[in-house]
């Protein structure tokens, strides 16, 4: 029997392109399509096997992009659907595989179906979205909250005086949540995902996947268990979404944005293999920077999550604030060591790469109602000096400043420095994709030293990572040749015994294992 090849979701590495901040094409100061596509050469370099796009569609920009008006047009800021082809096309010819953002859970208040919705109690889409009547004196139907709370706890229903009854918005108010115990819902939201799929997308990443079902009767949220999201239903609307990838060619996947801090909550999710391929884990992202804890977490993880499972390990993202901001410049290159020798797909964020951390916003510039905006702070492609303020992300002015740190962060500096956090990057992902054992091998928890998180993957490499702003003995057996060390100081090439070897403050290391000692 021929060996089962490895699909790619497993084996690569996928970088999320948030397309407002990544590359404008056009001058008005916004990322778009034509910016992506004439920048990926960045993630050739780089050598990641896939791109996630946030979305890009028609959209009035209340949540920018995540409240869709039109789920099979591209907004004109970014484009038009022609631009969506040719990044297809232009990442294919690359080997590069393309995943959209699909947000199944909600639309925008202007989207056609919300519009015929809202018109009258007797139209017929009305039941495509979520209608009560409100409680006495106008209150909301019941206790569920909007998951935006920078501003407070606001519910998450409105009332619609024009037919008196309220609507669900698990997020904004211009964001009405669609009722997926419709199926003509269903089957609306199935046709969006086959118009990507037929021009050719290797997959979806599945906005708040876990929030498309709900309780039916609207219960209350009571301590220990919400009703407003990860109801028994959702599987079901999963194992169908799945249905639909797997009617095409070619390995589509879903990897699902399932926000539950409880990891034998989010294990269901892909421990059966006929739903999500690949869930985000935002226990993972949510640690603290500590050996230890991330060790349990992967741990358990490993222990809950069954063998059809395969884990999506990433530490960023457009809602979080950046890696080197939250865990220091040091930690945040061996945070990337870490994401990319895992067993599992890691998943980057734009600009963690570069290492760029959070960029102050004024309060006059500010524009996400949920605080986000300094993780969203547009790519510095070129030195200001060279490219002028827009560093080399637009030639107009960006829609949020850019690092004041552009002149030294920019990537093309960067790309000619060996020490840089790009060049760690390259280094890691190249060294990976060399690596078999780095990808499908097993994974295994080492006993170590104090601050040292140290594991080994398919018996053939040992990683040791220290967490401390000072130097720790590894104390893990097994010797080797050091393959890798996140350290501006190399020791690249050296045979080392991990019994005896001490890392500098935040350093981690590859070691290519010559001899295992049994304990
Ligand atoms: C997800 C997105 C976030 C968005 C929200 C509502 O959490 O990542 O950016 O605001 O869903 O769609």
């Amino acid at each position: 029997m021929a060996e089962r090849e490895i699909p790619w979701w497993r084996s690569g590495v996928v970088l999320q392109v948030y397309p407002r901040s990544f590359a404008d094409s056009d001058g008005d100061g916004i990322g778009d399509l034509p910016g992506v596509t004439g920048r990926l050469d960045h993630l050739e370099d780089l050598g990641v096997d896939a791109v996630w796009l946030s979305p890009f569609y028609r959209s009035p920009m209340a949540d920018f992009g995540y409240d869709v008006s039109d789920h099979t047009d591209v907004d004109p800021i970014f484009g038009e659907l022609a631009d969506a082809d040719a990044l297809i096309e232009a990442a294919h010819a690359r080997g590069l595989r393309v995943i959209f953002d699909w947000v199944p859970n909600h639309t925008s208040d202007r989207h056609a179906w919300f519009l015929a919705s809202r018109s009258s109690r007797d139209d017929p889409q009305r039941d495509w979205y979520v209608w009560r009547d409100p409680g006495p004196g106008g209150a909301p139907p019941n206790n569920w909250t909007s998951a935006f709370s920078l501003h407070g706890e606001a519910s998450s229903w409105t009332l619609d005086e024009h037919t008196g009854q309220s609507y669900l918005h698990s997020f904004l108010p211009e964001q009405p949540d669609l009722n997926w115990d419709e199926p003509a819902v269903v089957g609306a939201m199935h046709a969006t995902l086959r118009f990507w799929l037929d021009r050719g997308v290797d997959g979806f990443r599945i906005d708040v996947a876990h929030a498309i079902g709900k309780d039916p009767e609207l219960g209350d949220n009571e301590p220990g268990r919400r009703h407003d999201q990860d109801w028994p239903t959702v599987h079901t609307r999963l194992r169908a979404i799945r249905g639909v990838l797997d009617g095409y060619e070619g390995d589509r996947m879903a990897v699902g944005e399932v926000y539950l801090l409880d990891q034998g909550a989010l294990a269901p999710y892909v421990s059966v293999g006929d739903e999500l391929h690949l869930a985000h884990n935002f226990v993972f992202l949510n640690l603290p920077w500590s050996a230890t804890g991330f060790r349990a977490t992967v741990d358990e993880f490993e222990r809950l999550a069954g063998p059809d499972a395969w884990p999506a390990w990433c530490l960023g993202n457009h809602d979080h604030p950046r890696i080197a901001s939250r865990y220091g410049p040091g930690p945040a290159r061996v945070a990337a060591m870490l994401l990319l020798t895992l067993r599992g797909t890691p998943f980057l964020f734009q600009g963690d790469e570069l290492g760029l951390t959070d960029v102050e916003i004024p309060p006059d510039r500010v524009v996400d109602v949920d605080g986000r905006d300094p993780e969203r702070s547009p790519i510095p492609w070129e030195p200001p000096s060279r490219a002028g303020p827009g560093a080399g992300f637009t030639t107009g002015e960006p829609w949020l400043p850019i690092t004041p740190d552009a002149e030294r962060v920019a990537a093309s500096v960067q790309a000619g420095d060996p020490e840089s956090m790009l060049t760690l990057h390259r280094k890691l992902l190249s060294l990976r994709r060399a690596t078999p054992a780095l990808t499908e091998g097993s994974y295994r928890g080492l006993e170590a030293g104090e601050d040292i998180y140290a594991y080994e993957r398919g018996g053939e490499v040992i990683v040791a990572l220290n967490f401390a702003p000072e130097p720790r003995a590894v104390g893990a057996s097994g010797e080797g040749t050091l393959l890798l060390s996140t350290r501006p100081v190399a020791r690249e090439g050296m045979e080392v015994d991990l019994a005896t070897l001490v890392l500098e403050a935040d350093e981690g290391v590859i070691v290519a294992v010559s001899r295992v000692r049994c304990p």
